[in-house]
Order: structure tokens, then sequence, then C-alpha cells
């Protein structure tokens, strides 16, 4: 087939920089992950660029809770990001960061180029301030009552008991939940985008009849609703990009991270070569362009993002893809039920493979939500991948090895079957190439049936016992095999791991053409198990781990009543004795205590183990004044590794509990103990 390759530039949409990935996050990795792998079979040249979203307050202040510098935390996510997906199997072509020298730049030029061309303004606004912490405060990091039923502790932009949307300014009794201050209001100038001079633009692409239908549906609504001015800068202290022109104004987050995708793509080019960046961004660029998104950003990708894009003379993505949100048996994922599930706890416990085909078997080119139940997981994947797919292989193989000297027939003649299943090909591809994956799925798993129901018509196990039908069973059972390695072939971009192995065992290299062809008088490997069936018990215990490990997590929610504590966090699983004992415990006198030049969070404390003395940062500077805690007693761990923290070394940690804020509460033991007793 002669076709000019088509030049593709996919990206998924960036992770933040300040958790690990889950499995929830895995659904739109792997779709990318699959289309991508498809167009390389089919040898057009595809770019898969990523990188994490590092910047905004979220990552500022979780750097600051660790005591590390924002650089140091980024760098060890985006390490664990990258390990994670590529145990994964999804095989980005280059992993970046949006805290990179090419995103400043792009940024600082996007943001100019808008700027010169009148599409930014500047408008006086006040905003909650937080006075203790010395900061604006996103919607987020307010908390009050309800300003419509009056529910406590809700967040500044919507209410979770009544549903009510609205500003910050409106609750009730607000605090901050980075201090527990209570916030003042105070005014600022802020940039805006002009995104309603971009509204033809915007409503042309959305008549243009390619976007998704859903996709299409939601900006006709936004546009109904009005397009707003989009305010693109924060003040300091805030982790990003300043703005040229505004010393102490950044830029919002969300406003360099699509811009992450070019800069990915631009240091791939620098540093590889294998593609020309320029060609893939200019105004009248003839490569492609696609994001792969969840659908609850679609907001930023089909209307900023082609706005900016358009405003500073760039191309525009040829297509925003978005998918539906994942649920875990039926619901949210849930920390408590244990299916808030961590990629890595995942691959701790199964093959990445089984997930794979079982998103690729359930998904479509629409924005549905998609239930990982886990019952249905275990069947589908046993069903369809080992007894309908890698069944075939090994009912033929042995025979191939033990009668025919490991070699495929060099004539075939019932080949009616074959047709068939090369036929589908192209219909396959088109599924792939539309992203309706679920189909493509269920037509290979028809042709699997077909293939079955051949082998055990024919029999080979029974006309092996006469001699006289070795011919006859050589060719069922190189048809068998040929059949299986056509399906095999059309589900190498869902199962790579498998696909690899199977290619192994055929002695062949695929590209989607092979299927073109068919293997005659043509040596096998002996047959391997080529696919474990999952165990329950597997997925059972990988439920357990994500429970243990959610339990955990520190939690650093603002305050709540003590009713809740249980809920909020599961006693955690048992441990027996001996697990216990390897912590040291010790009670310890406060010989000092100090403030940390440069801390936020942090006190100094001394203490003093009755001959030795440690010196430890503990995170409780919102709740205790230092003078106060000098002369008590408390209990420490003794024996933790000693950590390198910005200011100094810390030996040790004392106990504490509480949410954070004004709310930390330390131990002490009762009156009599002494420093270095040991608590046990
Ligand atoms: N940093 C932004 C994206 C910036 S793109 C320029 C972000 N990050 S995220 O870490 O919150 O999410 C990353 C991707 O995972 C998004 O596409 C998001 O929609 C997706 N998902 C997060 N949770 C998900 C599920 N439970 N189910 C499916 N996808 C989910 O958003
Ligand atoms: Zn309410």
């Amino acid at each position: 087939m002669t076709r000019t390759p088509r030049k593709i530039l996919v990206t998924n949409a960036l992770p933040y920089a300040n958790g690990p990935i889950h499995i929830g996050h895995m659904l739109g990795y792997i779709q990318a992950d699959i289309w991508v792998r498809f167009q390389k079979m089919r040898g057009h040249e595809c770019h898969y660029v990523c990188a994490d979203d590092a910047h905004g307050t979220p990552i500022m202040l979780k750097a600051q809770q660790l005591g590390i510098e924002p650089e140091q935390m980024i760098a060890d996510m985006n390490r664990a990001h990258q390990a994670d997906f590529s145990d994964f199997n999804v095989a980005f072509d280059h992993y970046y960061s949006t805290h990179s020298p090419e995103n400043r730049e792009l940024a600082e030029l996007i943001y100019t180029r808008l700027r010169d061309a009148g599409h930014i303004k500047t408008k006086t606004i006040s905003q909650l301030y937080d006075p203790d912490k010395e900061m604006f405060l996103p919607d987020r990091f307010v908390k009050g009552e309800c300003p419509k039923c009056g529910a406590a502790d809700q967040y500044g932009d919507n209410c979770d008991v009544c549903g009510a949307t609205y500003a910050p300014t409106e609750l009730k009794n607000p605090t901050s939940a980075v201090s527990g201050a209570t916030p003042e209001l105070r005014d600022s100038e802020h940039y805006f985008f002009d995104l309603p001079a971009f509204e033809d633009m915007l409503k042309a692409w959305t008549r243009s009849g390619s976007l998704q239908e859903e996709m299409a549906n939601k900006l006709n609504e936004w546009f109904e609703a009005g397009l707003q001015r989009w305010d693109i800068s924060r003040d300091a202290p805030y982790f990003g990009f300043e703005i040229p022109d505004a010393p102490g104004k950044y830029f919002y987050v969300w406003l360099d991270a699509p811009i992450g995708y070019m800069s990915s793509f631009k240091n791939y080019c620098e540093t590889t070569g294998h593609a020309d960046f320029e060609s893939y961004w200019q105004p009248d660029s003839d490569a492609e362009v696609y994001h792969f998104i969840g659908k609850d950003i679609i907001y930023f990708h089909s209307l900023f993002w082609p706005a900016m894009l358009q405003g500073a003379d760039f191309r525009q993505p040829t297509n925003v893809w978005a998918h539906g949100f994942i649920t875990v048996n039926g619901t949210k994922m849930s920390k408590s039920k244990g299916t808030f599930i961590m990629a890595r706890t995942y691959l701790d416990h199964l093959d990445p493979d089984y997930l794979r085909y079982y998103f690729a078997a359930k998904l479509t080119s629409r924005i549905d939500d998609l239930d990982l139940n886990l019952t249905d997981f275990a069947q589908r994947v046993n069903s369809d991948l080992v007894g309908k797919v890698v069944n075939i292989a090994s009912r033929c193989a042995g025979f191939i090895q033990k009668k025919f000297d490991g070699k495929l027939k060099a004539e075939l003649n019932e080949t009616a079957l074959l047709e068939e299943f090369q036929a589908a090909g192209d219909s396959i591809a088109e599924a792939f190439e539309k992203r309706e994956f679920s189909r493509a799925m269920r037509d290979i798993m028809a042709l699997a049936d077909k293939a079955n129901f051949y082998i055990a018509e024919e029999e080979p196990w029974q006309l092996i016992k006469d001699p006289a039908n070795a011919e006859r069973v050589h060719e069922i059972c190189s048809i068998g095999i040929n059949l299986f390695r056509l399906l095999m072939i059309y589900l190498t971009p869902v199962v790579p791991d498998l696909a690899q192995r199977v290619q192994a065992f055929l002695q062949e290299e695929f590209t989607w053409e092979s299927h073109r062809t068919l293997l005659k008088n043509h040596a096998i490997e002996p047959f391997k198990a080529l696919l474990q069936r999952i165990d329950m018990e597997h997925v059972n215990k990988m439920i357990d781990a994500s429970k243990e490990a959610n339990a955990a997590a520190q939690t650093t929610a603002a305050p709540t009543t003590a009713n809740d504590e249980l809920k909020k966090e599961p006693i955690a699983a048992e441990i027996n004795f001996d697990d216990f004992a390897k912590v040291d415990l010790r009670v310890a006198l406060i010989a000092n205590a100090e403030h940390v030049e440069g801390a936020d969070k942090l006190l100094k404390l001394t203490l003093d183990l009755g001959g030795e003395t440690r010196q430890v940062f503990a995170g409780i500077k919102s709740a205790y004044d230092p003078a106060t805690l000098i002369g008590q007693h408390t209990v420490m761990v003794a024996n933790l590794a000693p950590r390198k923290m910005r200011f100094g070394m810390s030996e040790g940690m004392v106990l504490a509990a509480g949410p954070g804020g004004k709310d930390i509460f330390i131990l002490n033991p009762h009156d009599g103990a002494l420093p270095g007793m040991r608590v046990s």
C-alpha cells in the first residue's frame, strides 16, 4: 500500500507535579498511547510528548509542607511519573516539565505577541488575602460556611452540600485553609486575556463538525452564557514564571501549562533532531496536532488554548479529544474502599496489559465515564485474552513443534477463514483511527471465536492419532497459528508486552501491513505460556495495599469535627508486635525551640534524651509559639533515619495529631516520665 506518511503530534494532558499517578489518570494516557502505537505501526511519522505540569499554588505549598524546594519536589515527582508511565508501556517519545527554559521562552513569546496585538487587558480586583501567610488565596484554599445553605467547611467556589456556586468573598466566617487565619479583602491589579475577541473563530471551529458532539454542545452552552475575559496573572508568592513586564506578577499555571505541549516538543526536536518544531507549529503547518484530555479540562483546551494560539500566530490543534472519568466498582474512586489505586500499586500486583486491554474494550470516541468493575475486569481479560486469543496458539503450537519440526506448512489450501481475518484489518484499522477501540476489540474477539470454533470442529488432537492425517493436521495447526498471528497484529497497540512475547514466539516483527501476508514454511519457537490468567487474589491484594497506602498518607485538610476522623483516615492495616517494636519512641525534653529563618511551617527543636540531644525540624509553627514549648516533655521517634532539609539535618520527629493550621497537638507524657525513657 502506498500512502504518504502523515505528520502527527500527539499530546496527553500534563499531570500535576504534586501527587502520584493513579489509575484514573491512566485512562487518558493508555488511550492516547494505543492510538499512537497504531499510527506508528501504520508507518506514519507520529511524535508523542508529555510533561509534568509543575507550577501553581498547590505545588508551592506542598513543597513548603515537605520542607524542600519546589524544584526538588518536581524533579522527584517527574522521575516517579516517568517510571509509572514507562512501566505501563505508555511510550512517550519525550517527557519534560513546564518548569523549563523552553517553556519560559515560549510563554513569554506568546504573552508578548498577545499583548502587542491588544489582547491583554488589566483590571484591579479585590481578593481574599491571608495576612499570616502574606499571600492571596486561591478559591480552594478558603473555607467557610456556604452562603446559601449554611453548611460548614465548604470551599471558596462551590458547596458540596447544596451545590451552590459563589465567589469566595461570599462565604460566611471564612478561614484560610493554609494558615487558619481570617482572610481579608485586598486589591491587586490583574492581567486578563481577552477571550471574547476570539468568539467568531471559536464558533467557526465548533461548527466545523470535527469536534466530538458532546464537546461542541458544551462549547455552545458556554457561548450562550457569554465568554469572559480570563485572569492570567497571580501575585507573588507564586511558583511559576514572572510576567516579563510586570514584576511581582506571575503567569497563572493554566497559562503556561498547555504551552508545555509545545515546549516539550521543542526540547525533543532540539535534543533528538527527530522533527522540525516550526513545521509543526507554524500557522500553515501540514502536520496534525491532537490533544488527548479528560472531560474536566475541556474549557482550557477548547476555548483558551486555540484562542491563545491564534492570537499569537501559531497554528491551532487539529482536534482536542476528551475522555470521561474512571469509576471503580460503580462509584468514584474511594480511599477507604481501597479503590483509589495508584499506578504503582497496580503495577506491584498486576500486568499492565490487563488494564490496557480492559480500557480498550470499553473505550469509545465519546466522553462517557468508564467503570472499572474489578470482577468484570478479571473475567473479561481471562475470557478474551487468555481463553480466546492465546488459547488458539496453545492448541496448535504443540503439534507444530512435536510433529512438524517447529515449522509451519509451506502451502495452505483452505484459505477462506484466513482471508476473512485479513480482510477485517481495514475496518479494525478504521475503528482504531476513530478511537472506537471497543468496536475494534469486539471485532477481534468475534474473529477469535471463529478461530476457536474452527479448531474445535477440526479436532486435530483426534486426527493426529492416525499417521495418515499428518498433512491435514499440519494444515489445520498452521492455519490456527496464522489466525492467532493476525489477531495479535491487530492487538499489538493495545497489549505491547504480550505482543512482544508473541513476536518472539513467531520469530517475526509486526507492522500493521504484516496482516496482508501469511506465515508459510516458517519456523516458530517452542510455545511457552504467553499470558497468565488474572487471579482475583492479586486483585484483592492490590485493594488491600491501596487501603494501607492511603491510610498511611498524611492528611492536610482544614479543621473538621472529631467525629469525622475515622472516616477521613480509617485505622491502618493490622501489624504485628515486631513491626511496632521497630519504632523506638522516647520521652524527650524540649530543651530549646526557635523559629527558622525562611521557613513558613517549621520550628527547630532541640530535644534532650537524657544524655544525647537531637535537632528536629517540626511542622508545628502554625500552632505553637516556641517560647511556650521550652521545658515541656514530649514523645519523639528516636530511630528515624536523619533527613536533610533545606535548613539542616532533622534527626527524628515529634509525634503530633491534628489536621494542620492552628489544630496541631503534640503529645505530653504524664508527670514523672524522664527524658530517654522508652515508650512501649
Ligand atoms: N495539570 C492539568 C492538565 C494540564 S494540561 C495542559 C491536570 N492535571 S491532573 O493531574 O489533574 O490530570 C491529568 C489528566 O488526568 C487530565 O486529563 C484529567 O482529566 C485526567 N484524570 C484525572 N482523574 C481522572 C479520572 N478519575 N478518570 C479519568 N481521567 C482522569 O488536569
Ligand atoms: Zn450549600
